[in-house]
């Protein structure tokens, strides 16, 4: 359930929620595993009204509110910068799209690591603003909070593999479980938080044969990210997919469009034209005595 799509919506009729119907829930989602003939499921990140309408008419499963709108949108060098504030931001106008999809809000660092009250609090706050689900990153040392906020009501994604809100402790951005003990640690640390209650998760930057073995082994789905083919689902960063900032993309990441080029090119035409005096035409003027009514 989506926020505003939400709205009046809790009375059963005949047996149905109304506007759940083309919803995808959490329990929809729980059972997507490929073993059993599912198809993958389909995530990318959106922070904004129009791109999460444009990425829920594609016909994703999923939208990803992820905090690397920190480095993607907000200019930070990482993920550390955003607060659960900037991210209930932006969780609302992605829930103003209505979409069809599930929204998933990601819980910022430190928004819950230092006590559970504090992160069932700022996990109902990304609720409140619209989303079905909230994501939060690590292994076997979050089983109390993940336990915490499910048992209030919340479902929860895991994130395994490259967190980047560990980037200190990790020293830097890098593939993990290459060594034969940090894979039995992450393969370890799933099963840690799928029985805590995860209904699914992300596994980000790691050898495909340690994801296929998560994947093998946990009964909800897994959600690749750099993790190779045989994850439930795939998850990209849309910035990256779709061309847009100039970051050097990651190995991982197909991109297919140059958003940044489209807009320099059609910018760079409308300055031409403002500059040659073309913009704006005749057409494009309103004149006495054509005033429409109301601006249109
Ligand atoms: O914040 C994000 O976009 C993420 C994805 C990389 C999975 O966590």
């Amino acid at each position: 359930m989506n926020g505003p799509r939400a709205a009046g919506s809790h009375r059963a009729l005949d047996g149905k929620e109304a506007n759940m119907a083309d919803t995808l829930t959490v329990p929809a989602v729980r059972t997507r595993k490929r073993k059993d003939g599912a198809a993958p499921l389909v995530m990318i990140t959106a922070y904004d009204t129009p791109t999460a309408s444009a990425v829920d008419a594609a016909g994703v499963d999923m939208i990803l509110v992820g905090d690397s709108v920190a480095n993607t949108v907000l200019g930070y060098d990482s993920t550390l910068s955003v607060t659960i504030s900037d991210m209930a931001h932006h969780v609302a106008a992605v829930a103003r799209a209505r979409p069809r999809a599930l929204v998933v809000g990601d819980m910022p660092w430190m928004s819950y690591h230092t006590s559970h009250d504090e992160a069932v609090r700022n996990a109902a706050t990304l609720i409140r603003a619209g989303a079905g689900a909230v994501k939060l990153e690590g292994g076997a040392r979050r089983v109390a909070v993940i336990d915490a906020i499910v048992g209030a009501e919340i479902p929860v994604m895991g994130h395994l593999g490259l967190t980047p809100q560990s980037v200190h402790v990790m020293g830097g951005y890098r593939v993990q479980g290459k060594q034969p003990d940090a894979a039995e640690a992450l393969i370890a640390d799933a099963l840690a938080i799928e029985e805590a209650g995860c209904f699914a998760m992300v596994l980000e930057a790691m050898p495909d044969v340690v994801a296929a073995n998560v994947t093998e082994r946990v009964g909800v789905p897994t959600i690749g990210i750099g993790a190779g083919a045989s994850c439930d689902g795939q998850v990209l960063v849309a910035h990256d997919l779709l061309g847009f900032g100039d970051a050097r993309p990651a190995k991982f990441v197909r991109r297919y469009a140059d958003v940044r080029g489209v807009i320099v090119d059609a910018v760079t035409a409308w300055a031409g034209d403002v500059r040659s005096g073309s913009f704006p035409s005749d057409q494009e003027t309103y004149h006495l005595g054509k005033v429409p009514s109301s601006p249109a």
